[in-house]
């Protein structure tokens, strides 16, 4: 079965389940290594944008994990849950996705607005995939977190709202009085006055806008030809009311799509080569899910599991991370092609790894998983790749925030924990808005076993941004058994001194669940420095952050 298939079933029927397997430990050896900073070869600004967030109206993500209601016991701002925004504000969010996903192109967001009590319920898009028992709003969308409420949620966290529009089944007009009901200033339309009545006088002057999603599947099952057309369509004379351009994103591809990338960037200029101005980001989706060894590329079989997996599966998981890296440059390389001057960015709006089910904290929750320390340096592992393409990726959206896939923090009714991802976030959250460096590791590749043969996996790796006298390095240890202890070679500056900042555990299956909620988390440690170079222990399986002061 292929990720659309799977789409397809869930949203009309149940899904499947699972496997489990183990392995210890060995010796461990330290392993040297050397990291050299160049300071005179900045890569760009690190865009905030990219440390973003996805929420989707799919099963316990808003309602349970975001949304708790004004009068539950839960503690809650205006009925959203505020440890989650507590814990939020830890990791400066730059920017949040919403409603969807493949919901997003189901969604009437008009159902969302005006008073609470008469907003209509409606089918949830991923009904098919709940269980027996689910809460009646995971199946059947109350619509009482609408517009208003996903705001409100990103004022409190101080996050930009990036909202995806239903190209599917709305038309251009009503995409239109969208941004007319969020952006039309105080008065001025209808749709003002009806955002005024909700308590909102001032526009919420929202810039990015998704223009549907996945459209060569849930989002239309387009060819990107018939895609562009309709993308052209929707975005031509779009209002802003901003005094500026909206930035608009265009439904991009799945993994190496690349004949989408191709096909869409084409028909678009076929009508001028200056038609890319008017896009600001294709959307990129990678989910890492194949851990079958090459076996199989069928999308139930080849996923493996979130908790129980072994030492290869751990690699076959960074494996997968780091094809990343290579995906951003091939749709690269394909989008200059059509747009030389490179105008249009990557969104990479949906990332992260994605098990079958089975170790869902909140039993029945549709494509809810487990965190853990694998997931961590997956996180750091995809979040370093980012910072080492400033030039290119414009928005990340880890997919996604609360109770789904690879989330930071996992719910359910009055239970909460941070987990191992949500950490990563609070670490890398330092490297927002810094100058993206050059940065060279040096380090020994890992050899394992992989199914009777050698297989071998980079030893160390990671990025380094710089903001004004303060220079941060983050990097993972994937090793699962050796440390590395890496000399620190910073070309132009020297360092003052420094502090170190780590997450790992003897147990690669560490995480975090609502009994133990602080199972794993970052400590600090001090940072060596001989003779001017710092020079750091960078334990197995881990993710570091060094921040250094320089002279
Ligand atoms: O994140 C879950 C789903 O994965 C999204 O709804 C869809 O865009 C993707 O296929």
């Amino acid at each position: 079965m292929r990720r659309r298939e799977f789409i397809r079933n869930a949203a009309a029927a149940g899904t499947g389940l699972l496997v489990f397997r183990l392995a210890p430990r060995g010796l461990a050896q330290t392993v040297a290594g050397r990291i050299e900073i160049v300071m005179d070869e900045p890569l760009g600004t690190i865009s905030p944008n990219i440390y973003g967030h996805f929420t989707e109206n799919l099963s316990g993500v808003i309602y349970d994990g975001i949304w708790v209601g004004e009068n539950s016991k839960v503690p809650n701002v205006g009925g959203i849950r505020k440890e989650l925004v507590d814990e939020m504000r830890k990791i400066s969010p730059p920017i949040v996705r919403f409603p969807g996903g493949c919901f997003a192109d189901s969604y009437d967001w008009r159902d969302g607005i005006g008073p609470v009590d008469t907003r209509p319920r409606r089918t949830n898009f991923w009904n098919g995939g709940e269980k027996a028992g689910a809460p009646d709003a995971h199946r059947y969308d109350p619509n009482r977190f609408g517009t208003n409420e996903f705001v409100q949620f990103c004022r409190l966290i101080r996050a930009q709202p990036y909202l995806a529009a239903n190209l599917r089944g709305l038309s251009a007009q009503e995409f239109n009085r969208w941004i007319e009901y969020c952006n039309s200033p105080a008065g001025s339309t209808t749709l003002a006055d009806q955002r005024a009545a909700a308590g909102f006088k001032d526009p919420y002057n929202v810039q990015y806008w998704g223009v549907g999603n996945e459209s060569w599947g849930c989002g239309g099952n387009f060819t990107p030809q018939e895609y562009a057309v309709e993308y052209r369509r929707f975005t031509a004379w779009a209002p802003s009311y901003r005094g500026g351009d909206l930035s608009f994103v265009a439904s991009g591809p799945s993994d190496d799509g690349w004949n989408w990338t191709r096909g869409f960037l084409e028909e678009i200029v076929r009508k001028g080569k200056d038609q890319v101005r008017g896009i600001y980001g294709l959307a990129l989706h990678y989910y890492s899910w194949n851990l079958s060894r090459g076996k199989t590329n069928d999308w139930e079989k080849g996923k493996g599991d979130a908790v129980n997996f072994d030492v290869v599966d751990w690699y076959e998981l960074l494996r997968q991370g780091d094809v990343m890296e290579s995906l951003i440059k091939g749709h690269w390389l394909v989008m200059g092609e059509f747009d030389p001057e490179h105008h249009i960015k990557l969104v990479v709006d949906e990332w992260g790894p994605w098990y079958k089910p089975g170790s869902e904290l909140t039993p029945g929750d549709q494509i809810e998983q487990l965190p853990t320390l694998r997931d961590a340096v997956f996180s750091g592992l995809t979040l370093d790749t980012f910072n080492r393409h400033p030039d290119k990726v414009g928005i990340g959206c880890c997919a996604q925030l609360i109770n789904c896939l690879n989330s930071l923090y996992l719910a359910h009714e009055d239970r909460f924990c941070v987990t191992p991802v949500g950490h990563v976030f609070a670490m890398y959250a330092a490297h927002q808005g810094g100058t993206s460096l050059r940065t060279e590791f040096s380090v020994p590749s890992i050899q394992y076993e992989r199914d009777g043969q050698t297989a071998s996996f980079w030893g160390l790796q990671g990025s380094a941004s710089l903001h004004e006298k303060q220079l941060i390095l983050t990097a993972v240890n994937p090793d699962v058994k050796n440390p590395v202890e890496a000399q620190i070679v910073i070309r132009g500056a020297r360092v003052k001194s420094g502090s170190a900042s780590v997450m790992t555990s003897s147990d690669i299956h560490a995480r975090n669940t609502f009994d133990q909620r602080t199972a794993i988390s970052p400590s600090t440690a001090p940072l060596e420095i001989k003779e001017s170079a710092p020079v750091f222990r960078f334990p197995a399986a881990s993710v570091v952050k060094l921040t250094m002061t320089l002279a």
